[in-house]
This record gives C-alpha cells, sequence and structure tokens, in this order.
C-alpha cells in the first residue's frame, strides 16, 4: 500500500523538468553572485529500488513538516536502544547550545555491537580488504566485533587507565582496529578524536594537546598505493609537539598491521610505547559493561580547519548524533541489514565516522573497509572489490570518481557487480562527471544521492529522498527531513527560489547532529557559526539563531539547492577542508619568509588545489631550493595532503592601503580570471607583475570562472 503511494508521489514528483527560470539581471557583487548554468534534467529512481525502499512513504516527510518539529526526530532517536527514555526532544534554552534528548541514557557502543548480538551476531559487521590485492579479506561478525571491542575497552580502562569523559587521540590508517578502538572509546565513554591517517605527526600533536589527550593510539604502518607507510615515526613527532605545546603524553599504544610483526623502523620508547596485540594477551575475552551515558555526553571530536589558523575540534554529542546518523544511514543511504555497504572514505573524516563507523553499524549492516587507494593497482580494482563482495550501496566523493573516471572510463562494465544506490560528498560534482557516473558505475540501476553536509553538521543536510524525489545532476536537492535552509545575501535579504543568484545558504533550525560546540572554545562556536545571521544575542528563541554554514549556494525554483563551495578561507581539495591560514603560518614557519598568501586553483580531479604565494625577506634569493623548502614545510607541519600545486615567489603581495593582502586579486590570476577593481590597492603595479610571473603574459582573456573562485576574499 504505501509503494503504491509512493510511487505515486515519485512519479507526480518526476515529472519533465521545468524549463529553466529566465535569470533576472543581478548586480554583481560579492554577496550576490549571478550564477548562470543549465537546467539539468531529472533522472528517476526505478520501481524496482522505490519498492524495497525505507524511505519510500510520502507520509514521512509531513511527519517532518516544520510544524512538527523538534519531536518530529523522536522518529530518529527511536532508531536506538535506550537505558533510559529522554523527557525532553530540545531543550533550546540556551541558545545556541542546544541539548537534544535531555534525560535519556544510552550507549553507543551498545547500540553498534551488542544490540545487534541477539538476531546478527554471525553476520558480517565489517568486512576489511587490505590494499595488497593478493591477501584475503577479513570477515568480522558482530559477535567477533563484540568480542574484540570488549578487549580493547578492558585494556583502556585498566591498562591505560582511561575513564568516562577522558579524550584519547587516535591517528590511524584504514585497518579494522580502528573502528574497534573507536568503539572501545565509546563504551567507556572516552571522547575519542581520530586524526585523518595522512596528517603529519606535527598536526596529530598539535591535536592531541588541544583535546588535552594523555593517551595516543597509532598503527606501525600500513600499504598506500603499493608502497609500505611507516606510520609509527609519527607518534614520535606527535608526542614531541604534544610536549611543546604543554601536554604531556604517558601512553603511546600501538597496533601492527601484521599482529606478531612489527614493521616500523622507528624504536620503541621504554615505558611510553606499549605494541596493542600484546598487552591484549592480558585481556582475552574480557567483558566490559557499557557505561550509560547521558544523551548529551560527548562521544567525539574531530578537528577541521577553518578561517582561522588553528584547527577546531568539533565536540560531537552522544545520542543526538546518532540518532541522526542512524536516521540519515536508514533513509538517505536505504541501508538494510541485508545489505553490504560500501563507503569509500577513510574514517579519519567525518563521512567516515557517520557513514562507516556509526551510522551502518547502528543499523546492524555490513560495511566495508578499504585500506588503499582507489586505483591501486589498476582503475578496476573499486570494481573488482564491488564484485567480489556483492557490494550493493556503494558511496564515494566527486574526486574519487572524477580520478576512476580519467584512468579507466570503462573499466566497470568488465564487471558483474550491481549496485542499487550510490552516493557522492564533499563537493560539488559536474553535471558531465554525476552522469558518468550513473550511466557507467550505476549501470543506469542505480539511484545517486549528492549529499551536502559539513564536519560540523553531523550528517546530511541536503540530498535527495532517493526513493521519492528525482535526482538532477550537479544539485545537493531538497533539504533532508527536519531541515529548514534559507539562503541570505550579505545584507540578510532572502534569496529566493529561482532568482538565479547565489548566497550563502544557512539552516533556520537546530537538529541533533549538529555539533555541540568547539572543543574548549564556546565563544569561537557562537562567533563563527551563529553571529553572521544572529537577529538579537539575548534572544532565547531558536528561530533568532540560525546556523550559518559558510557556504555560498542557489536555490532553483523546482526547490533543489545546488551548492557553490565554501565562501571563507577555507579550500576544499578533494573533498577535504584545508584553511590558507594553516598552509600560511607553515610558510611562516621559515624565517625566510617574510609574507604567505594561500589561494585555491581549479583543478580537473581534485576540485581546487591550494596555490602558495610567498615573498622574501630582504637577501634572501628566489631559488628551487628555496621553493622546496616551503613545500616541505607544510608537509611536515599539516601533511602531504596540503602540499601546493605551485609555489610563486613574488617581490611583493598586493595590498589594500591598511595592509592587508588581497587574496581575491591572487586567486583571480591564478585561475585567469578578471581580477576586478585594484586601483584602491596601495600597490596596484605589482598585480601586472605577478600576473607577467604567473601566466607568462600580461593582460590577456579572462575566464568567467567559478562562484567559490570569485567569491574568495579577505573582505568577507
Ligand atoms: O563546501 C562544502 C563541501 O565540503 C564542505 C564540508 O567539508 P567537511 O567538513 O570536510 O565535510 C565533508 C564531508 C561532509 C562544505 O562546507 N561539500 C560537502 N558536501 C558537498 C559539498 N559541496 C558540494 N556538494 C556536496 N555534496
Amino acid at each position: 500500500m504505501a509503494v503504491a503511494k509512493a510511487r505515486k508521489a515519485a512519479n507526480k514528483a518526476n515529472g519533465k523538468p521545468k524549463p529553466a527560470p529566465s535569470l533576472p539581471k543581478t548586480k554583481e557583487n560579492e554577496a550576490q553572485i549571478a550564477v548562470h548554468w543549465k537546467e539539468e534534467e531529472y533522472f528517476h529512481p526505478s520501481p524496482k529500488f522505490i519498492g524495497q525502499a525505507n524511505l519510500n512513504d510520502p507520509a514521512m516527510v509531513e511527519r517532518f513538516s516544520e510544524t512538527n518539529f523538534p519531536e518530529c526526530f523522536r522518529a530518529y532517536a527511536e532508531l536506538l536502544h535506550w537505558d533510559q527514555y529522554w523527557h525532553t526532544t530540545l531543550d533550546a534554552s540556551n541558545p545556541p547550545f542546544w541539548k537534544w534528548f535531555v534525560g535519556g541514557k544510552l550507549n553507543a557502543c551498545y547500540n553498534c555491537v551488542d544490540r545487534h548480538l541477539a538476531q546478527y551476531k554471525n553476520k558480517a559487521a565489517l568486512i576489511f580488504v587490505p590494499e595488497p590485492e593478493g591477501e584475503a579479506a577479513t570477515v568480522i561478525t558482530y559477535q567477533e566485533l563484540y568480542r574484540r571491542v570488549n578487549e580493547v575497552a578492558a585494556m583502556l580502562r585498566d591498562f591505560a587507565g582511561l575513564k568516562t569523559g577522558d579524550r584519547v587521540t587516535i591517528h590511524m590508517p584504514m585497518i579494522p582496529e580502528l573502528p574497534i578502538t573507536m568503539l572501545a572509546c565509546a563504551r567507556l565513554g572516552v571522547v575519542h578524536s581520530v586524526v585523518f591517517g595522512g596528517f603529519s605527526g606535527e598536526a596529530c600533536g598539535l591535536r592531541a594537546a588541544d583535546s588535552g589527550s594523555r593517551v595516543l593510539i597509532y598503527a606501525d604502518g600500513y600499504h598506500r598505493n603499493g608502497k609500505w607507510v611507516d606510520h609509527k615515526a609519527s607518534a614520535d613527532i606527535a608526542v614531541e609537539t604534544a610536549k611543546k605545546e604543554g601536554q604531556s603524553v604517558d601512553k603511546v599504544l600501538i597496533w601492527k598491521r601484521y599482529p606478531g610483526h612489527f614493521r616500523s623502523e622507528s624504536p620503541m620508547i621504554m615505558g611510553r610505547d606499549f605494541f596493542v596485540d600484546e598487552v591484549l594477551k592480558d585481556y582475552r575475552n574480557h567483558v566490559v559493561a557499557p557505561v550509560s551515558q547521558d544523551a548529551e555526553a560527548p562521544l567525539f571530536l574531530m578537528y577541521t580547519s577553518g578561517t582561522t589558523g588553528k584547527p577546531k575540534g568539533c565536540q560531537h554529542r552522544t545520542g543526538g548524533y546518532l540518532a541522526y546518523v542512524a536516521g540519515t544511514s536508514k533513509y538517505y543511504q536505504d541501508m538494510h541489514p541485508t545489505d553490504v555497504y560500501w563507503c569509500m572514505a577513510d574514517i579519519g573524516w567525518i563521512t567516515g565516522h557517520s557513514y562507516i563507523v556509526y551510522g551502518p553499524l547502528a543499523l546492524a549492516a555490513t560495511s566495508v573497509l578499504y585500506e588503499g587507494v582507489p586505483q591501486f593497482p589498476d582503475a578496476g580494482r573499486p570494481w573488482r572489490i564491488a564484485e567480489r563482495l556483492d557490494v550493493n550501496i556503494f558511496h564515494t566523493s566527486p574526486t574519487a570518481i572524477r580520478m576512476l573516471r580519467k584512468a579507466g572510463g570503462d573499466e566497470p562494465n568488465k564487471y558483474n557487480y550491481h549496485f542499487k544506490h550510490m552516493t557522492t560528498v564533499g563537493e560539488p560534482i559536474e553535471p558531465e562527471v554525476w552522469r558518468w557516473y550513473y550511466d557507467v558505475v550505476g549501470k543506469k540501476e542505480a539511484v545517486i544521492v549528492d549529499t551536502w553536509w559539513q564536519t560540523e553538521t553531523g550528517g546530511f543536510l541536503c540530498t535527495t529522498k532517493p526513493a521519492l524525489d528525482p535526482m538532477k545532476p550537479g544539485s545537493a536537492g531538497p533539504p533532508a527531513l527536519g531541515i529548514y535552509p534559507i539562503i541570505w545575501d550579505e545584507e540578510g535579504k532572502e534569496v529566493r527560489a529561482g532568482s538565479g543568484a547565489a548566497g550563502n545558504i544557512c539552516i533556520r533550525n537546530p537538529w541533533p547532529g549538529i555539533m555541540q560546540t568547539i572543543w574548549g572554545s564556546p565563544e569561537r562556536f557562537v562567533n563563527q557559526y551563529y553571529k553572521k545571521y544572529n537577529k538579537d544575542p539575548q534572544s532565547k528563541d531558536w528561530r533568532d539563531w540560525p546556523y550559518y554554514a559558510a557556504d555560498g549556494a542557489v536555490l532553483a525554483a523546482d526547490g533543489f539547492y545546488r551548492i557553490l563551495g565554501r565562501v571563507d578561507d577555507v579550500i576544499n581539495v578533494a573533498g577535504h577542508r584545508l584553511g590558507t591560514k594553516e598552509v600560511e603560518s607553515a610558510c611562516l614557519s621559515l624565517p625566510e619568509v617574510a609574507e604567505a598568501a594561500v589561494v585555491p586553483a581549479v583543478d580537473d580531479i581534485k576540485g581546487r588545489v591550494p596555490v602558495v604565494y610567498v615573498s622574501l625577506k630582504p637577501g634572501i634569493a628566489p631559488t628551487k631550493q628555496m621553493q622546496d623548502k616551503v613545500t616541505s614545510a607544510i608537509e611536515t607541519m599539516i601533511g602531504k595532503i596540503a602540499r601546493p600545486k605551485t609555489i610563486h615567489i613574488v617581490p611583493d603581495m598586493p595590498k589594500t592601503r591598511s595592509g592587508k593582502i588581497m587574496r581575491r586579486v591572487l586567486a583571480a590570476i591564478s585561475n585567469q580570471m578578471d581580477t576586478g577593481d585594484i586601483t584602491t590597492l596601495a600597490n596596484p603595479d605589482i598585480v601586472e607583475q605577478i600576473r607577467i610571473q604567473v601566466q607568462g603574459r600580461s593582460r590577456g582573456p579572462v575566464k568567467e570562472g567559478p562562484e567559490d573562485i570569485k567569491m574568495f576574499g579577505d573582505e568577507r
């Protein structure tokens, strides 16, 4: 019955695309840039998909309408096991520090592991696929996961001395011991802070110090792109860095990628470093009772880049977060316990936390973990994995899709796998790339959800409901259930649907997945996300506290949001956030560098890449060695992911009369775009000099350029 209704509704929604609205002339200024793109055709979910979908009843949409806010989110919380039911769904009395499911008690690990044992103990929870193709995949059932998580929890508590509320920093690659360690922390109520394995030891040390971690958890090494990465060495740097920041680390626990074989050149430090496989022998079959946590107890920190130099620790709560990722995994990722779900992201990013670990495991799904890079040893690898494991839900980023398309556009055709559902996340996807994903990877059988969200938001904010909405290439789609967005211009005037103008996308209401605060910096939390469009700082009404996402967006007449990219000093490289200030401060750590500015440049595969401009102190020569020194400083302080595309050593930076570097002008030059009015600069002549140096010519034809680069700048 519900299915027939859903199909009817979907067919209704799936009407032919409306012709593109005629775009009114909009005054081009920085806040509201007219965006002209071709209106794309809709694609429709198949009746087969709709028939089996978790969200195919339009009544659910009604249930989440604004009139039912905030109680609508009970539907998500009810997917979990609560030790004690909550009395207040949303306590908004201290904006913007929302409290969700107040009075409720639960344990995240219990919800992801223990409660599935009765029905699914012998079912695969995690399937680990090593990068070397000759190494067999490892299947970890829910029963085995339960055993291993308990043993690690016992070790963390009794050997490492960790207690509820303590923070622990985990710097590990994509091996099953990573989610096992996270779940063991959750079992104890220990707040985990996972640092992406590709970040440097320094980056890890800074984050460990900020979170006050006394214990670091590492792995000796891992396979990446056919090479063995010795990871343990970065633990020593992390400990040193944390120490310089005033944080002492007592214990470093080291997992071995191959138990029994230590594969690192780096020595073990007596009394500080311990091999987990050896310590665990004392905890064989130990069982630790899950600690019943307040819904508002922090579950984890996830550091992300912001507008200032220091990465901020986004603090996520236990109840609201878990409810939100369980709900969105169920209804948007369409996960059932019988599905084999593979998200190719890294657990070290929020996508991996929400949609490899917590969401899928909360639903008793099977989640695949792949150690390596997608195109190793060739571009057919992901499709071989999909075929072998019979993956039917696939989740990745536009960068990976572009890469696989370039490296082997026909490869998917050679393999006999069938996806019912695919996700894209992390950056805007070009309609042409979307269509390849749909036609070739999805074999025209799979629905696609383009999910827009952020580290801060815990889970999806805009995406199509896979069985109920049509898909439109390049658009994230309508808001997720219970999310009410709005686009405002810089002056706070609403940018209307179908106007063709861009503005700042905000979410008018709180939702359970939103972070609680920035770890140790509540003022920064308020200033960064709520100050911009706050109507009254004294107000106790949530309606006066919209969430500012720092993304540019356009709303089409059909209610679909198209996300244009960051409007702050953050560059989205291959779907990962890089703060320009972080990269700049790495450059400035060199005594020879006088000034540094980092801007985004368009890249065919990675979306955006950082381009670095530095000026040197008097008497220092602009040599190739100097450029290499800058690159190496960036890699050491942040990691290889921040490696710039180019480093330009310039005689001076374009500056305003007050001395501010005009990054917008440098971004325009790096992307062959119009630099706009530069007459008000203190040194307008330098612009032409830099242009000749970078482009090899004086003023030539300019490109239109994407909106985020136009919007990139330091004035806002
Ligand atoms: O600019 C948006 C972009 O990625 C940013 C968030 O990055 P991060 O916190 O690392 O989280 C990535 C995974 C959620 C956003 O501010 N972004 C994310 N998803 C999309 C996107 N841009 C366009 N379309 C998306 N689907």
